[in-house]
């Protein structure tokens, strides 16, 4: 099948699909000018993750883990998202259901207009008091202090994201299996499919039967068990399928 055919029938699959999941990676985010963790310039070839985000890193230096998500809330929070963030926000209402599960933590999905997105590795403008748990929100750039501290109970706050060594949140996790596993299609949009669990979850769609579709310039582990994989930008190639997509159902009315 060449890649127009291929294009088509995705399209036409999308059309009858009643419960479309999409898990997305920091590759969404690229051409909104945020870096990828694992691309030639990406986060953790110039960082050492385990200096910056792990518990270790944290207990050891807070202001210095603090710094690096200060200097990265600033990237950020300088960026809008993109016409495939947006694709994404606007198929929220074109599917009986949908699901919109990322791995980011840069909050451009809700800033298009995602209203459920379910994060896997948690929010970087959100901070937790490591004494009481609470969450809070903040979008201060920059922060007012490094390291902040609970304005409740005056402990550190820490970043409100997964840091490696670290498990997911139980309940989101289990969620997050539960639309893989039950849905029609599986759109997988710009991750390396290589941290687990989130990259488990495609997988579990595919037992389940789900036809997955793959978006990203590059191969990863998850191509060979795609149903269709295309080597493209999320941000070039979503809004034409969208376009695409939304003639055929047009036809059907
Ligand atoms: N469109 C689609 N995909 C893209 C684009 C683009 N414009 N640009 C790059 N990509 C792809 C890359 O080819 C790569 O496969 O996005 C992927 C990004 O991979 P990673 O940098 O590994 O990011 P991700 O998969 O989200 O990382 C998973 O690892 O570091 C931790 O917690 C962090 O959530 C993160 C997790």
């Amino acid at each position: 099948m060449d890649a127009h055919q291929e294009f088509k029938s995705v399209c036409d699959i999308l059309s009858v699909s009643r419960q479309v999941t999409v898990l997305t990676g920091a590759g969404i985010s690229a051409e909104s000018g945020i870096p990828t963790f694992r691309g030639k310039e990406g986060l953790w070839k110039k960082y050492r993750a385990e200096e910056l985000a792990t518990p270790t890193a944290f207990i050891e230096d807070p202001k210095l883990v603090w710094e690096w998500y200060d200097w990265r809330r600033g990237i950020i929070g300088a960026k809008k998202p993109n016409p495939g963030h947006d694709v994404l926000a606007a198929w929220e209402g074109l599917f009986p259901h949908f699901a919109l599960i990322t791995q980011n933590i840069d909050g451009l999905h809700q800033n298009a207009g995602s209203k459920n997105v379910i994060e896997l590795h948690g929010n970087i403008w959100k901070q937790r008091c490591i004494e009481e748990q609470t969450i809070n929100e903040n979008h201060d750039i920059p922060l007012r202090e490094i390291p902040p501290h609970c304005p409740l109970c005056g402990a550190l706050l820490r970043p409100h994201v997964v840091w490696f060594g670290e498990s997911l949140d139980g309940s989101v996790l289990q969620r997050s299996f539960l639309l893989s596993s039950n849905c029609d299609v599986m759109l997988v949009v710009g991750t390396s499919a290589v941290v687990q669990p989130a990259a488990s979850l495609p997988l579990s769609a595919a037992e389940a039967g789900a036809k997955i579709i793959e978006i990203n310039p590059d191969p990863t582990p998850l191509t060979a068990h795609a149903d269709f994989s295309f080597r493209a930008k999320s941000g070039e190639l979503l809004p034409f399928l969208d376009a695409e997509l939304r003639k055929q159902l047009q036809k059907r009315e």
